[in-house]
């Protein structure tokens, strides 16, 4: 059997559900989270570093290199959801200043830095605003070719959005970098330069994750008293009352986790081939991630959308359940 890990290098932009994403990524076993990049989305790009650096240290991985990202999108000015992830990212929750301090590079040369050192191996997972992303195909349009597998949470597929009517909030921070992406592995495609497509979790499988209270009363009788599960429930407690406060009820969608989970097994999802294009012009449809499934562009398709998945989402939750809360619990012994 091969017990090799997979290495994975995280984009994010934590956020609630980013941090939840990446607690799952420690308590994996067949996981090494060899590098993160803080993305500015839920907040800026600093509040994001401090978060990522802050939750390492807190899960006992303070070594894990944390990378600060541009300030700003490609293009547009930056614009921030502190309604829906509160004043830091990570809602009521209120963790210590880290001690590390983040790489002297940026994280579009830490894309290209971990890509570079696991040729056809690395596992990347982008769960905020592409920027990050984009910039480092720019510097490295082999990018596609490098990656084993790329996941990324975003979009939404014959599905509304939820920052526009047509737009999906990591794709309406910096649709012109989500657009760059999905066009540069449309070329890797067409040079046959890439190996498996992109998978990309949409709100239209995302949405399907709603997370609710006493799962998380669950979760805690299960991993014992370690803080991390503590952030976890401030953070999602703020949540909760974001979404309850825009008619959606007192519960979570917890997008970036599964996309995390998608990217450790990606047998959890049933994905339909497209080519995918970004609308960057529409007055109503900006930031609008357009399926060609009928292929009226002759073009290959650039990614894999996730449509569906066997069990979901009680596979998830049972799973996202089963690695953490022994993940904590060992933290907490450790203490
Ligand atoms: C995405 O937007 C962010 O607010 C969440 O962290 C998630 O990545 C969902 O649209
Ligand atoms: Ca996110």
């Amino acid at each position: 059997m091969n017990t090799r890990r997979l290495p994975v290098f995280a984009d994010v932009d934590t956020g609630v559900d980013d941090a939840m994403a990446l607690v799952y990524l420690l308590a994996s076993p067949e996981a090494d989270l060899i590098g993160l990049g803080s993305t500015a989305g839920n907040v800026g790009a600093q509040q994001v570093c401090a978060n990522n650096l802050a939750l390492m240290e807190l899960c006992g991985r303070p070594d894990i290199p944390v990378s600060l990202g541009s300030a700003v999108p490609l293009s547009i000015p930056l614009r921030t959801a502190e309604d829906t992830h509160g004043p830091t990212g990570l809602g009521y929750a209120q963790l210590p200043v880290a001690r590390a301090a983040p790489t002297g590079h940026d994280a579009a040369t830490a894309w290209i830095r971990s890509a570079r050192d696991h040729p056809g191996e690395l596992i990347g997972l982008a769960t905020g605003p592409l920027t990050n992303l984009a910039l480092a195909l720019r510097a490295e349009p082999e990018l596609p070719r490098l990656l084993r597998r790329l996941v990324i949470m975003g979009g939404a597929f014959d599905y509304r959005g939820n920052t526009t009517p047509a737009s999906e909030w990591n794709i309406a921070v910096d649709p012109e970098a989500a657009a760059e992406v999905f066009g540069a592995w449309g070329d890797a495609v067409a040079a046959g330069h890439v190996g498996e497509l992109p998978i990309v979790c949409g709100l239209n499988i995302t949405e399907r994750m709603a997370l609710h209270p006493p799962y998380l009363d669950r979760l805690a009788e299960a991993a014992g008293p370690h803080p991390v599960i503590g952030v976890l429930r401030e953070a999602l407690r703020f949540y909760f009352e974001f979404h309850d406060s825009v008619g959606e009820g007192y519960l979570a969608h917890v997008h970036d986790p599964f996309a995390a989970a998608v990217a450790l097994d990606p047998a959890l999802v049933i994905t339909r081939d497209a080519c995918v294009g970004v609308e960057l012009d529409g007055a109503l449809t900006r930031g609008m991630t357009v399926a060609d499934w009928a292929g009226h562009w002759g073009r290959p398709a650039n990614a894999r959308i996730a449509v569906d998945g066997p069990g979901l989402p009680e596979v998830f939750f049972d799973r996202y359940l089963a690695r953490v809360a022994p993940f904590a619990r060992g933290l907490g012994e450790a203490m």
